[in-house]
């Protein structure tokens, strides 16, 4: 078990990478308080991976986007926990706004979520990790990174997740805090949706794009792929890796 007796807040934990990763963290001897904003989901996740761990494992509600919440619900969390060892921030929303009809509304929904609510959660977990040290793990995009068609405003609000985690990087080290960023690519709820809002012509330039750039296997990946490399990241196998993007994307991206 790499991650006895580490204990671990997570956000974005009732589904997709989220889910899987509570169920690896579980496996892996952690405690973990997951969070979420689906309750029911939320709920059946860590009741599944309680059967599975040691530690114990419980979920809250938590808005990332309230930043009144996510600081209670860190306190609540963490006096539970008895410390925080990790924090893994997965929460996201996806909607496809093409770059002419960008207007506030959209804006706010996305950035909302996954600007302010990194900016937040993480800013919540240094308050805990600043005299023991720990591990943030961030969730970016290849959108953030390279680009990908009809989703610039999710894109810029990844681009922006990427550049605090190497800011923080530098700033928190001197903590003994790692902060570093996944780019997944694996087939979630969130990429059904993204396929989902695509015209069938669009969605068919896609697959074959994807087929030319992703040597291993054309496609996406599954969701232990990522929660693999959070456990890497959680774990003190990574302690001296920091302000890093780990691209979980078969190949898709090679630059940073
Ligand atoms: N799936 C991919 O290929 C992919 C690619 C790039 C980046 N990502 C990122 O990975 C992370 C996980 O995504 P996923 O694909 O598993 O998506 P998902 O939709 O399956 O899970 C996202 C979770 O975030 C939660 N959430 C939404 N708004 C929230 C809020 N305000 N507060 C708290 N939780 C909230 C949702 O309820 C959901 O459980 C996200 O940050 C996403 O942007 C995923």
């Amino acid at each position: 078990m790499q991650l006895e007796g580490k204990r671990i807040v997570m956000t974005g934990g009732a589904s997709g990478i989220g889910a899987a990763t509570v169920l690896a963290f579980a496996k892996q001897g952690a405690a973990v308080i997951s969070t979420d904003v689906q309750d029911e989901a939320g709920k059946a996740v860590v009741a599944e991976a309680a059967k599975l761990g040691v530690g114990p494992i419980k979920y809250m509600h938590c808005d990332v986007s309230n930043q009144d919440e996510v600081n209670q619900v860190f306190d609540t969390a963490v006096a539970e926990l008895g410390g925080l060892d990790v924090m893994a921030n997965l929460a996201g929303v996806e909607k496809n706004v093409a770059a002419e009809d960008v207007n506030e509304a959209e804006i706010d929904f996305i950035m909302n979520v996954h600007v302010k609510g990194t900016m937040y959660t993480n800013a919540a977990a240094f308050r805990y990790m600043k005299d023991t040290g720990g591990s943030i793990i961030n969730y970016t995009s290849l959108a953030g990174i390279s680009g990908f068609p009809g989703i610039p405003i999710y894109g810029a609000a990844k681009g922006a997740v990427l550049g605090w985690t190497r800011n923080v990087a530098k700033d928190w080290g001197q903590y003994k805090i790692r902060t570093n960023a996944v780019a997944p690519f694996v087939m979630t709820p969130m990429a059904q949706l993204t396929f989902d809002q695509m015209s069938e012509e669009a969605f068919a330039g896609v697959k074959a794009w994807f087929q030319m750039m992703v040597p291993l296997g054309g496609w996406l990946g599954d969701v232990e792929d990522s929660a693999n490399v959070n456990i890497f990241l959680a774990s003190d196998a990574s302690k001296f890796i920091t302000g890093q993007t780990i691209s979980v994307d078969g190949g898709f991206v090679m630059v940073r």
